[in-house]
């Protein structure tokens, strides 16, 4: 089985130094994967290597891989391709190119998201270790299975019989181009690739979240927001990695950042409660070149394992109180201000500020509404009736 790491965090805070170290780490006993689904890529500076768009052999067990949408359109996802083509012309649009799929709000998430998908079901390497984009690019990332499915539902609904059933009576009213059988395989394997995915990147057992964090109040709040939203997803946050701690003997000049910095560092525990918080300190050099990433990545872990799973979240829970149904999310700093919950069609919307979940609610539930939504000890308890 693989395990996948995803590293997010601010810009600037050091994703890339920390998912390169914890790479070079475990690959010396793991066949490890390093991969960046940041557009700007700079993997490659961190390891002092020119690294192409398909995993490159970096040294002994060690491989790393910049994302390239392009390269990823024409050599593997000739479906996805087709099936965008398909999707424009059932519009009755004109085909697009690659390039021009390329840049479709959505297709480089789906890239990514497939090719992990790839490695995962191939057994490929036994680690993953995902150098993401800043956060909210990677909530998108995170967050595109559950919206592209909605899409497809909504978008794309007829199943493959009714359109076998529809297709000689559309032909002659409207001259829409009605997708064939493969079209609607392709979509379908399309579906069940981000479905499968989804599950991997929910599960505990598989899958951790990092959060790379500095010790200031700007990156420290949206690292708070991160992890509410992650956690709104489903999705397992298992350490936070407060980085460019600066240590003692850095002088008078930086005093007052030091005295800020325990502060916030002394409240990461409560803010993140069960979550491993690693503390890594600010090095007096650049961390570049694989040598200096690991003696880096063993000050960042000490006696930890990366590989290991430092905190299995709790799952939504549905507990039955009567006639109604409470369903419990964990969901720290969030506000009730920017919170609103709403049952739609069988789908139960969770809205906070710009984010949105749509919970699929059980068929026994789909017909429950929301009455109430209370926020409690950092779990959001919402009774349907
Ligand atoms: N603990 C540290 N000590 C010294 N330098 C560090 C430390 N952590 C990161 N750096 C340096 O900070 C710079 C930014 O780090 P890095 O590129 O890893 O951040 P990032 O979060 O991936 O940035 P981006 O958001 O641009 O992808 C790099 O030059 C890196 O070497
Ligand atoms: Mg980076």
């Amino acid at each position: 089985m693989t395990r996948i790491l995803l590293y997010t965090g601010k810009g600037g805070v050091g994703k890339t130094s920390v998912a390169a170290a914890t790479a070079v780490l475990l690959s010396k006993k793991y066949k490890t994967l390093v991969m960046s689904t940041d557009p700007a890529h700079s993997l490659g500076d961190s390891l002092e290597r020119e690294i192409g768009s398909e995993p490159t052999l970096i040294s002994n067990n060690l491989y790393a891989q910049e994302v390239n949408i392009n390269d990823a359109i024409n050599s593997h996802w000739k479906d996805l391709k087709e099936y965008l083509t398909a999707l424009f012309q059932y519009q009755g649009l004109d085909p697009i190119s690659a390039d021009e799929i390329a840049i479709l709000p959505g297709f480089d998430e789906a890239a990514y998201l497939l090719y992990i998908n790839d490695y995962v079901s191939k057994n490929q390497f036994d680690v993953i270790v995902v150098d993401s984009a800043p956060t909210g690019e990677s909530l998108r990332l995170l967050s595109f299975p559950e919206v592209m499915r909605w899409y497809m539902d909504k978008i794309f609904p007829i199943s493959r019989t009714a359109a076998k059933l529809a297709r000689p009576l559309m032909r002659p009213f409207s001259g829409i181009p009605v997708p064939n059988d493969a079209v609607f395989k392709s979509a379908e394997t399309l579906y069940d690739q981000l479905g499968n995915i989804h599950d991997v990147l929910q599960n505990p057992d598989i899958t951790s979240i990092r959060l790379v964090t500095n010790a200031d109040q700007m990156s420290y709040n949206e690292t708070k927001r991160a992890f509410t939203y992650l956690l709104l997803y489903g999705y397992p946050v298992d350490a936070v990695i407060a980085n460019k701690i600066y240590t003692d003997d850095t002088g008078d000049f930086f005093k007052g950042w030091r005295d800020s910095q325990t502060r916030i560092v002394g409240e990461l525990p409560d803010a993140f409660p069960d979550i491993n918080i690693l503390k890594s300190y600010l090095q007096n050099y650049e961390l570049l070149g694989e040598e200096k990433l690991s003696i880096f990545g063993k000050n960042i872990y000490g006696n930890y394992d990366p590989f290991d799973v430092f905190y299995k979240g709790k799952p939504i829970e549905y507990i039955k109180k009567g006639n109604n149904t409470v369903i419990k999310i964990e969901l720290p700093h969030a506000t009730k201000e920017n919170l609103n919950v709403y049952n739609k069609a069988g789908e139960l919307i969770i809205e906070l500020k710009n984010w949105k979940r749509v919970l699929y609610l059980p068929q026994t539930m789909a017909n429950m509404e929301p009455q109430d939504a209370e926020l409690k000890n950092g779990y959001l308890y919402i009774t349907l009736s």
